[in-house]
Protein backbone atom coordinates (compact mmCIF):
# COMPACT_ATOMS: atom_id res chain seq x y z
CA UNK A 1 0.00 0.00 0.00
CA UNK A 2 2.83 2.13 0.77
CA UNK A 3 3.69 3.07 -2.89
CA UNK A 4 -0.69 3.59 -3.69
CA UNK A 5 -0.79 5.55 -0.62
CA UNK A 6 1.83 8.12 -1.65
CA UNK A 7 0.69 8.74 -5.01
CA UNK A 8 -2.73 9.35 -3.75
CA UNK A 9 -1.19 11.84 -1.88
CA UNK A 10 0.33 13.49 -4.66
CA UNK A 11 -2.80 13.77 -6.43
CA UNK A 12 -4.42 15.20 -3.54
CA UNK A 13 -1.71 17.80 -3.60
CA UNK A 14 -2.82 18.75 -7.00
CA UNK A 15 -5.47 20.80 -6.03
CA UNK A 16 -7.93 22.17 -8.70
CA UNK A 17 -8.35 25.77 -8.60
CA UNK A 18 -11.78 26.24 -7.44
CA UNK A 19 -14.66 28.42 -9.20
CA UNK A 20 -16.69 31.02 -7.51
CA UNK A 21 -19.41 28.89 -8.17
CA UNK A 22 -18.12 25.58 -6.60
CA UNK A 23 -16.86 27.61 -3.63
CA UNK A 24 -20.32 29.05 -3.29
CA UNK A 25 -21.59 25.50 -3.95
CA UNK A 26 -18.86 24.00 -0.89
CA UNK A 27 -20.21 26.78 1.29
CA UNK A 28 -23.73 25.06 0.79
CA UNK A 29 -22.98 22.39 1.41
CA UNK A 30 -20.85 22.88 4.63
CA UNK A 31 -18.24 20.56 3.07
CA UNK A 32 -14.28 21.64 4.19
CA UNK A 33 -11.77 22.45 1.48
CA UNK A 34 -10.01 19.13 1.62
CA UNK A 35 -13.36 16.94 0.98
CA UNK A 36 -14.45 19.68 -1.86
CA UNK A 37 -11.17 19.49 -3.94
CA UNK A 38 -11.22 15.52 -3.38
CA UNK A 39 -14.42 15.55 -4.69
CA UNK A 40 -14.03 17.85 -7.44
CA UNK A 41 -10.57 15.96 -8.56
CA UNK A 42 -11.96 12.76 -8.81
CA UNK A 43 -15.12 14.14 -10.77
CA UNK A 44 -12.51 15.95 -13.36
CA UNK A 45 -10.58 12.93 -14.00
CA UNK A 46 -13.86 11.14 -14.45
CA UNK A 47 -14.58 14.07 -17.22
CA UNK A 48 -11.40 14.32 -18.37
CA UNK A 49 -10.64 10.54 -19.04
CA UNK A 50 -9.84 9.36 -22.61
CA UNK A 51 -11.62 5.99 -21.65
CA UNK A 52 -14.32 5.44 -24.28
CA UNK A 53 -17.37 3.12 -22.44
CA UNK A 54 -17.10 -0.15 -25.15
CA UNK A 55 -15.97 -3.57 -24.23
CA UNK A 56 -13.15 -3.40 -26.62
CA UNK A 57 -11.36 -0.64 -25.36
CA UNK A 58 -11.02 -3.13 -22.16
CA UNK A 59 -11.32 -5.98 -24.42
CA UNK A 60 -11.86 -8.48 -21.77
CA UNK A 61 -15.04 -10.88 -22.20
CA UNK A 62 -18.19 -9.72 -20.47
CA UNK A 63 -17.47 -6.37 -19.95
CA UNK A 64 -20.79 -5.28 -20.61
CA UNK A 65 -19.87 -1.94 -22.60
CA UNK A 66 -19.49 0.00 -18.99
CA UNK A 67 -15.53 0.41 -19.23
CA UNK A 68 -14.91 2.33 -15.55
CA UNK A 69 -12.39 4.62 -14.88
CA UNK A 70 -11.18 7.08 -13.07
CA UNK A 71 -10.91 8.62 -9.59
CA UNK A 72 -9.06 10.34 -6.53
CA UNK A 73 -9.99 11.02 -3.06
CA UNK A 74 -9.04 10.26 0.34
CA UNK A 75 -10.59 9.60 3.59
CA UNK A 76 -11.80 12.66 5.13
CA UNK A 77 -11.29 12.33 8.61
CA UNK A 78 -8.10 11.76 9.40
CA UNK A 79 -7.40 12.76 13.09
CA UNK A 80 -10.18 10.39 13.29
CA UNK A 81 -8.92 7.51 11.70
CA UNK A 82 -5.11 7.73 13.41
CA UNK A 83 -6.47 7.54 16.69
CA UNK A 84 -4.33 4.17 18.41
CA UNK A 85 -5.95 1.49 20.10
CA UNK A 86 -8.88 1.51 22.63
CA UNK A 87 -10.48 5.29 22.02
CA UNK A 88 -12.44 4.88 19.57
CA UNK A 89 -16.08 5.81 18.81
CA UNK A 90 -19.77 4.88 17.67
CA UNK A 91 -23.39 4.93 18.64
CA UNK A 92 -26.52 5.48 17.55
CA UNK A 93 -26.38 9.28 16.43
CA UNK A 94 -22.93 8.55 15.22
CA UNK A 95 -20.72 10.30 18.19
CA UNK A 96 -18.00 8.76 19.91
CA UNK A 97 -17.76 6.17 22.61
CA UNK A 98 -14.95 3.75 23.92
CA UNK A 99 -14.14 1.17 21.68
CA UNK A 100 -11.29 -1.69 21.17
CA UNK A 101 -9.50 -2.69 18.16
CA UNK A 102 -6.96 -5.44 17.04
CA UNK A 103 -4.07 -4.49 15.93
CA UNK A 104 -2.67 -6.90 13.48
CA UNK A 105 0.55 -6.93 11.34
CA UNK A 106 0.32 -2.97 12.16
CA UNK A 107 -3.08 -2.26 10.76
CA UNK A 108 -6.38 -1.41 13.39
CA UNK A 109 -9.23 -3.85 12.73
CA UNK A 110 -12.67 -3.68 14.23
CA UNK A 111 -12.97 -6.19 17.58
CA UNK A 112 -16.88 -7.30 17.13
CA UNK A 113 -16.91 -10.29 19.10
CA UNK A 114 -17.87 -13.45 16.41
CA UNK A 115 -17.35 -10.93 13.48
CA UNK A 116 -15.39 -12.47 10.89
CA UNK A 117 -14.45 -9.50 8.77
CA UNK A 118 -10.92 -9.57 8.00
CA UNK A 119 -10.05 -5.88 6.66
CA UNK A 120 -8.76 -3.26 8.65
CA UNK A 121 -11.24 0.01 9.28
CA UNK A 122 -7.54 2.09 9.54
CA UNK A 123 -7.17 5.32 7.32
CA UNK A 124 -5.40 3.17 4.66
CA UNK A 125 -8.12 1.10 4.03
CA UNK A 126 -10.58 3.70 4.37
CA UNK A 127 -8.53 5.30 1.10
CA UNK A 128 -8.92 2.08 -0.69
CA UNK A 129 -12.90 2.14 -0.48
CA UNK A 130 -13.45 5.79 -1.30
CA UNK A 131 -11.09 4.63 -4.51
CA UNK A 132 -12.73 1.41 -4.77
CA UNK A 133 -16.07 3.23 -5.03
CA UNK A 134 -15.44 5.37 -7.35
CA UNK A 135 -14.17 2.58 -9.76
CA UNK A 136 -17.30 0.48 -9.20
CA UNK A 137 -19.54 3.61 -9.56
CA UNK A 138 -18.45 4.08 -13.17
CA UNK A 139 -18.59 0.51 -14.10
CA UNK A 140 -21.98 0.33 -13.26
CA UNK A 141 -22.91 3.87 -14.64
CA UNK A 142 -24.14 5.66 -11.21
CA UNK A 143 -24.12 4.67 -7.57
CA UNK A 144 -27.33 2.39 -8.20
CA UNK A 145 -28.50 0.21 -11.00
CA UNK A 146 -31.93 -0.63 -9.67
CA UNK A 147 -33.65 3.23 -10.33
CA UNK A 148 -33.46 5.28 -7.41
CA UNK A 149 -36.30 8.07 -7.13
CA UNK A 150 -35.67 10.74 -4.44
CA UNK A 151 -39.57 11.68 -4.41
CA UNK A 152 -40.24 7.99 -3.75
CA UNK A 153 -37.24 6.38 -1.95
CA UNK A 154 -37.54 8.96 1.16
CA UNK A 155 -35.96 6.39 3.88
CA UNK A 156 -32.35 4.20 2.48
CA UNK A 157 -30.45 2.28 4.42
CA UNK A 158 -26.90 1.24 3.50
CA UNK A 159 -25.78 -1.93 4.96
CA UNK A 160 -22.27 -2.18 5.71
CA UNK A 161 -21.46 1.37 4.84
CA UNK A 162 -17.49 1.15 5.80
CA UNK A 163 -16.86 5.04 5.78
CA UNK A 164 -19.81 6.09 3.74
CA UNK A 165 -18.65 7.22 0.67
CA UNK A 166 -21.64 5.95 -1.00
CA UNK A 167 -23.83 7.45 1.34
CA UNK A 168 -22.17 10.80 1.54
CA UNK A 169 -22.54 11.10 -2.11
CA UNK A 170 -26.27 10.02 -2.52
CA UNK A 171 -27.49 12.75 0.48
CA UNK A 172 -25.91 15.29 -0.97
CA UNK A 173 -27.45 14.61 -3.88
CA UNK A 174 -30.96 13.82 -2.58
CA UNK A 175 -31.73 16.11 0.21
CA UNK A 176 -34.97 15.22 0.91
CA UNK A 177 -34.23 11.69 1.53
CA UNK A 178 -33.19 10.31 4.83
CA UNK A 179 -29.84 7.74 4.79
CA UNK A 180 -29.52 5.67 7.64
CA UNK A 181 -25.84 3.68 7.05
CA UNK A 182 -24.93 0.62 9.48
CA UNK A 183 -21.42 -1.07 10.28
CA UNK A 184 -19.48 -2.85 12.92
CA UNK A 185 -16.57 -0.53 12.89
CA UNK A 186 -18.01 3.42 13.27
CA UNK A 187 -15.51 5.09 10.39
CA UNK A 188 -18.12 7.35 9.20
CA UNK A 189 -17.57 10.96 8.86
CA UNK A 190 -18.59 12.73 11.99
CA UNK A 191 -18.16 16.06 12.48
CA UNK A 192 -19.13 16.85 8.55
CA UNK A 193 -22.08 15.86 7.01
CA UNK A 194 -25.06 15.98 5.09
CA UNK A 195 -28.12 16.52 7.80
CA UNK A 196 -30.04 13.90 6.14
CA UNK A 197 -27.91 11.24 7.17
CA UNK A 198 -27.03 9.23 10.72
CA UNK A 199 -25.17 6.16 11.09
CA UNK A 200 -25.67 3.38 13.45
CA UNK A 201 -23.09 0.76 14.69
CA UNK A 202 -24.81 -2.32 14.19
CA UNK A 203 -23.84 -5.78 13.42
CA UNK A 204 -26.24 -7.51 10.78
CA UNK A 205 -25.54 -10.62 11.49
CA UNK A 206 -27.41 -9.81 14.74
CA UNK A 207 -30.40 -8.62 13.02
CA UNK A 208 -31.38 -5.11 12.22
CA UNK A 209 -32.53 -2.90 15.28
CA UNK A 210 -35.19 -1.19 12.83
CA UNK A 211 -39.08 -1.71 12.81
CA UNK A 212 -40.60 -3.93 10.04
CA UNK A 213 -41.47 -2.17 6.89
CA UNK A 214 -38.80 1.37 7.96
CA UNK A 215 -36.83 1.90 4.47
CA UNK A 216 -37.79 2.29 0.84
CA UNK A 217 -34.39 1.75 -0.61
CA UNK A 218 -31.94 -0.69 1.07
CA UNK A 219 -28.24 -0.89 -0.17
CA UNK A 220 -25.69 -3.50 0.53
CA UNK A 221 -21.67 -4.03 -0.97
CA UNK A 222 -18.96 -5.95 -0.59
CA UNK A 223 -20.02 -7.59 2.33
CA UNK A 224 -18.76 -10.92 0.68
CA UNK A 225 -15.95 -10.93 3.72
CA UNK A 226 -18.01 -10.27 6.15
CA UNK A 227 -20.95 -12.49 6.97
CA UNK A 228 -20.71 -16.00 7.30
CA UNK A 229 -21.74 -18.30 4.49
CA UNK A 230 -24.96 -19.72 7.11
CA UNK A 231 -25.77 -15.63 7.79
CA UNK A 232 -26.35 -14.76 4.38
CA UNK A 233 -29.97 -16.07 4.03
CA UNK A 234 -31.10 -14.66 7.52
CA UNK A 235 -29.53 -11.25 6.84
CA UNK A 236 -31.50 -11.09 3.67
CA UNK A 237 -34.56 -11.63 5.35
CA UNK A 238 -33.94 -9.07 7.97
CA UNK A 239 -32.75 -6.79 4.73
CA UNK A 240 -36.46 -7.84 3.14
CA UNK A 241 -38.03 -7.47 6.76
CA UNK A 242 -36.85 -3.43 7.50
CA UNK A 243 -37.87 -2.73 3.61
CA UNK A 244 -41.44 -1.58 2.75
CA UNK A 245 -43.83 -3.11 0.71
CA UNK A 246 -42.79 -1.81 -2.49
CA UNK A 247 -39.36 -0.70 -1.50
CA UNK A 248 -36.29 -1.86 -3.30
CA UNK A 249 -32.82 -4.19 -2.73
CA UNK A 250 -29.64 -3.83 -3.90
CA UNK A 251 -26.74 -5.94 -3.34
CA UNK A 252 -23.16 -5.78 -4.99
CA UNK A 253 -20.33 -8.29 -4.90
CA UNK A 254 -17.42 -9.32 -6.20
CA UNK A 255 -15.89 -12.88 -5.97
CA UNK A 256 -13.06 -13.51 -3.67
CA UNK A 257 -11.13 -15.39 -6.82
CA UNK A 258 -10.17 -12.79 -9.86
CA UNK A 259 -10.15 -13.83 -13.21
CA UNK A 260 -7.57 -14.33 -16.02
CA UNK A 261 -5.03 -15.49 -12.86
CA UNK A 262 -1.34 -16.17 -13.60
CA UNK A 263 0.28 -19.08 -11.93
CA UNK A 264 1.24 -17.22 -8.99
CA UNK A 265 -2.05 -15.32 -8.84
CA UNK A 266 -3.66 -18.63 -9.21
CA UNK A 267 -1.52 -20.02 -6.17
CA UNK A 268 -2.23 -17.36 -3.60
CA UNK A 269 -5.97 -17.31 -4.52
CA UNK A 270 -6.37 -20.88 -4.05
CA UNK A 271 -4.82 -20.00 -0.59
CA UNK A 272 -7.27 -17.00 -0.08
CA UNK A 273 -9.94 -19.05 -0.62
CA UNK A 274 -9.49 -22.22 1.17
CA UNK A 275 -8.48 -19.50 4.19
CA UNK A 276 -12.32 -17.75 3.53
CA UNK A 277 -13.69 -21.01 3.54
CA UNK A 278 -12.15 -22.60 6.96
CA UNK A 279 -13.35 -18.90 8.41
CA UNK A 280 -16.88 -20.15 7.03
CA UNK A 281 -17.28 -16.96 4.56
CA UNK A 282 -18.98 -18.30 1.14
CA UNK A 283 -16.63 -17.16 -1.63
CA UNK A 284 -19.04 -17.17 -4.35
CA UNK A 285 -21.92 -15.73 -3.01
CA UNK A 286 -21.63 -12.66 -5.31
CA UNK A 287 -22.74 -15.03 -8.14
CA UNK A 288 -25.89 -15.67 -6.21
CA UNK A 289 -27.27 -12.60 -5.47
CA UNK A 290 -30.26 -12.79 -7.11
CA UNK A 291 -31.14 -16.33 -6.13
CA UNK A 292 -31.09 -14.91 -2.69
CA UNK A 293 -33.17 -12.33 -3.53
CA UNK A 294 -35.76 -14.44 -5.07
CA UNK A 295 -35.21 -16.94 -2.00
CA UNK A 296 -36.79 -14.16 0.49
CA UNK A 297 -39.60 -13.98 -1.37
CA UNK A 298 -38.34 -10.37 -3.65
CA UNK A 299 -40.17 -9.91 -7.14
CA UNK A 300 -38.29 -8.41 -10.11
CA UNK A 301 -35.15 -9.47 -9.51
CA UNK A 302 -32.69 -8.50 -11.90
CA UNK A 303 -28.95 -8.72 -12.12
CA UNK A 304 -25.91 -7.45 -14.24
CA UNK A 305 -22.10 -7.69 -14.05
CA UNK A 306 -19.41 -5.33 -15.27
CA UNK A 307 -16.10 -7.03 -15.46
CA UNK A 308 -13.45 -4.40 -14.56
CA UNK A 309 -9.68 -4.69 -15.65
CA UNK A 310 -6.43 -5.49 -13.23
CA UNK A 311 -3.55 -3.41 -14.59
CA UNK A 312 -2.18 -0.85 -16.68
CA UNK A 313 -3.26 -3.13 -19.45
CA UNK A 314 -6.62 -2.09 -18.70
CA UNK A 315 -6.23 1.92 -19.15
CA UNK A 316 -6.75 3.91 -16.35
CA UNK A 317 -9.25 1.97 -15.16
CA UNK A 318 -7.22 -0.95 -14.69
CA UNK A 319 -4.37 1.18 -13.34
CA UNK A 320 -7.24 2.69 -10.31
CA UNK A 321 -8.24 -1.35 -9.74
CA UNK A 322 -4.60 -2.29 -9.63
CA UNK A 323 -3.79 0.41 -6.78
CA UNK A 324 -7.19 -1.01 -5.44
CA UNK A 325 -5.53 -4.47 -5.29
CA UNK A 326 -2.25 -3.46 -3.87
CA UNK A 327 -4.40 -1.78 -1.12
CA UNK A 328 -6.13 -5.15 -0.61
CA UNK A 329 -2.70 -7.11 -0.64
CA UNK A 330 -1.53 -4.77 1.94
CA UNK A 331 -4.53 -5.16 4.54
CA UNK A 332 -4.67 -8.95 4.24
CA UNK A 333 -0.50 -9.03 4.46
CA UNK A 334 -0.89 -9.54 7.88
CA UNK A 335 -3.09 -12.58 7.54
CA UNK A 336 -1.95 -14.16 4.00
CA UNK A 337 1.71 -14.26 6.14
CA UNK A 338 -0.06 -16.15 8.50
CA UNK A 339 -1.62 -18.54 6.37
CA UNK A 340 1.90 -18.83 3.89
CA UNK A 341 4.31 -18.81 6.51
CA UNK A 342 5.98 -15.98 4.81
CA UNK A 343 8.24 -13.06 5.96
CA UNK A 344 7.80 -9.28 4.92
CA UNK A 345 10.60 -10.00 2.06
CA UNK A 346 8.86 -12.64 0.50
CA UNK A 347 5.47 -11.18 0.49
CA UNK A 348 6.61 -8.12 -1.15
CA UNK A 349 8.30 -10.13 -3.37
CA UNK A 350 5.34 -12.40 -4.23
CA UNK A 351 3.34 -9.13 -4.90
CA UNK A 352 5.79 -7.75 -7.55
CA UNK A 353 5.21 -11.45 -9.73
CA UNK A 354 1.70 -10.78 -8.98
CA UNK A 355 1.71 -6.81 -10.86
CA UNK A 356 3.54 -8.43 -13.93
CA UNK A 357 0.77 -11.00 -14.20
CA UNK A 358 -1.75 -8.66 -14.24
CA UNK A 359 -0.28 -7.19 -17.24
CA UNK A 360 0.55 -10.61 -18.76
CA UNK A 361 -2.18 -12.31 -18.25
CA UNK A 362 -4.71 -9.61 -18.34
CA UNK A 363 -6.52 -10.03 -14.80
CA UNK A 364 -9.96 -8.87 -14.25
CA UNK A 365 -12.75 -9.07 -11.54
CA UNK A 366 -16.18 -9.35 -12.38
CA UNK A 367 -18.65 -7.53 -10.15
CA UNK A 368 -22.16 -8.82 -9.74
CA UNK A 369 -25.10 -6.72 -8.78
CA UNK A 370 -28.65 -8.18 -7.89
CA UNK A 371 -31.94 -5.60 -7.15
CA UNK A 372 -35.57 -6.20 -6.60
CA UNK A 373 -38.80 -5.24 -4.77
CA UNK A 374 -40.35 -6.58 -2.22
CA UNK A 375 -44.03 -7.50 -2.47
CA UNK A 376 -47.24 -5.97 -1.72
CA UNK A 377 -49.02 -8.40 1.06
CA UNK A 378 -51.50 -9.07 -1.27
CA UNK A 379 -49.12 -9.63 -4.13
CA UNK A 380 -47.44 -12.33 -2.24
CA UNK A 381 -50.70 -13.91 -1.80
CA UNK A 382 -51.73 -13.78 -4.78
CA UNK A 383 -48.59 -14.86 -6.01
CA UNK A 384 -48.76 -18.14 -3.66
CA UNK A 385 -52.85 -18.78 -4.59
CA UNK A 386 -51.48 -18.82 -8.25
CA UNK A 387 -48.86 -20.89 -7.82
CA UNK A 388 -51.24 -23.63 -5.60
CA UNK A 389 -53.37 -23.20 -8.04
CA UNK A 390 -50.74 -24.21 -10.74
CA UNK A 391 -50.10 -27.58 -8.55
C1 LIG B 1 -15.45 -3.90 1.98
S1 LIG B 1 -16.18 -2.78 3.10
C2 LIG B 1 -17.45 -2.05 2.07
C3 LIG B 1 -17.86 -0.69 2.55
C4 LIG B 1 -18.91 -0.03 1.67
N1 LIG B 1 -20.13 -0.83 1.60
C5 LIG B 1 -18.38 0.21 0.29
O1 LIG B 1 -18.87 -0.41 -0.66
O2 LIG B 1 -17.47 1.02 0.16
C6 LIG B 1 -17.15 -3.85 4.13
C7 LIG B 1 -17.71 -3.12 5.33
O3 LIG B 1 -18.57 -4.02 6.01
C8 LIG B 1 -18.42 -3.85 7.40
N2 LIG B 1 -18.88 -5.09 8.06
C9 LIG B 1 -18.25 -6.29 8.09
N3 LIG B 1 -19.00 -7.18 8.75
C10 LIG B 1 -20.14 -6.56 9.13
C11 LIG B 1 -21.31 -6.96 9.84
N4 LIG B 1 -21.45 -8.19 10.30
N5 LIG B 1 -22.28 -6.05 10.05
C12 LIG B 1 -22.14 -4.77 9.60
N6 LIG B 1 -21.06 -4.33 8.93
C13 LIG B 1 -20.07 -5.20 8.69
C14 LIG B 1 -16.93 -3.58 7.56
O4 LIG B 1 -16.64 -2.94 8.77
C15 LIG B 1 -16.66 -2.69 6.34
O5 LIG B 1 -16.81 -1.33 6.64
Amino acid sequence: MGSSQSSLQVRLQKKPKMSQQELQRQYQRNLSEQQLADHLSARRALEDSSISRTADLCQIPGINGQAPSIIASTANNESFYHQRPTTIHSTADGSRTRQNFRWIDGRRHHNMEGAPYLLPNDIDEMDRLHLQHYVIRHAFGGNTRAKFDGKVHKDVLDVGCGPGTWILEMSTEHTETNFTGIDISAVWPTEIRPRNCRFQVVDATQGLPFEDNTFDFVYQRFMILGYPAASWPFVIQELVRVTKPGGIIELTEIPVVSNANGPELSRIMEILEAGCIAKGLDTKVAKKLDTLLRDAGLVDVKSCHASIPVGAWGTKVGQLMRENSAGIWASLRGWIKELTNMNDAQYEAMIKRIFVEYEVHRCYVNCYCAWGVKPHPQDSSLEAETSANQH
